[in-house]
């Protein structure tokens, strides 16, 4: 949370175009205090909040890099309301070679990605996972409640934007399926950094994104926020890791009721700290 205000705080006010001393004197402070909380040494009072919020121009809940769009941003928040399950309640089959690669034998921490309705988050906390997961999508994190509070176990899920949460605790397991085409190219290696930062020692990364093949035709619906990777581009962020696995496969999609083809870079990377 510290870092995540710190560097937030930082970039809005560059945005706005104040100084460090300009935003101090704003508020009534010195200008220490503000370089404080963009080093992350401390953090403004709460009291504090509403007027910083109002000086650069964000919410609080921007500020404190949650969501920094009100409106919904995703195609999925409506397809998401129905009671029907839009991705179905089966897990995805790389959920089960998580299972063989690192066992819940011991208490491991997980970080589901973009877990939409929360297919994959239920089955780990359900196979013994002490589970975090996070969407954009309001309808898509109470689903996963929804089935989790059905299934018997507890995910900690909340709404956030892949484009604004930083990790600031570790996990053992981060995993994503279909999402990280959701980052612009620019920021993959900041968010990604983050990502591997946050890993503990020997964990795994277990991550599917989309991929551009000049053959495959643009799916049918229209995402403009959505930024398909390059063949190899994933591994690229993980030379420095340890590659279980790598593929790639081109499948049958019928998301919106029509057919058509994606194609799908995996990986599976360990950590390794010798
Ligand atoms: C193709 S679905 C995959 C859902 C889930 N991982 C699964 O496999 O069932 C993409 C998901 O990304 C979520 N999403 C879209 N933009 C996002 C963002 N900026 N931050 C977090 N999640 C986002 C959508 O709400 C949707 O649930």
């Amino acid at each position: 949370m510290r870092e995540k205000l710190a560097r937030n705080i930082s970039i809005y006010r560059k945005e706005r175009g104040l100084t460090q001393e300009e935003l101090a004197q704003i508020l009534g402070l010195s200008f220490q205090a503000v370089s404080k909380w963009e080093n992350a040494q401390t953090m403004p009072d709460i009291s504090l909040l509403p007027q910083l919020s109002r000086t650069l121009e964000v919410s609080i809940d921007k500020l404190l890099g949650y969501v920094s769009q009100d409106k919904p941003i995703t195609i999925y928040e409506e397809e998401y309301k129905t009671p029907e399950y839009y991705w179905g309640t089966e897990p995805n089959k790389v959920c089960y070679q998580i299972l063989q690669w690192m066992p819940p034998n011991t208490h491991l921490k997980l970080l589901d990605i973009g877990c939409g309705e929360g297919k994959d988050a239920v089955f780990f906390a359900r196979n013994g996972y002490d589970v975090t997961a996070f969407d954009i999508s309001d309808a898509g994190v109470e689903k996963t409640n929804r089935l989790a509070e059905k299934i018997g176990v507890h995910v900690d899920v909340f709404k956030a934007d892949i484009l604004d949460y930083r990790l600031d605790t570790h996990f053992d397991i981060i995993f994503s399926s279909g999402v990280l085409h959701y980052i612009k190219p620019d920021f993959r290696k900041e968010i990604l950094d983050n990502y591997k930062q946050y890993t503990n020692p020997s964990g795994l990364h277990v991550l599917n994104v989309f991929v551009h093949k000049p053959f495959i035709a643009p799916p049918p619906e229209k995402e403009p926020n959505a930024h398909n990777w390059y063949s190899g581009e994933l591994l690229t962020h993980y030379h420095d890791w340890f590659i279980q696995d790598s593929s790639e496969v081109i499948f049958d999609c019928n998301s919106s009721g029509i057919a058509h083809k994606h194609a799908m870079t995996k990986i599976i990377a360990q950590k390794i700290i010798l």
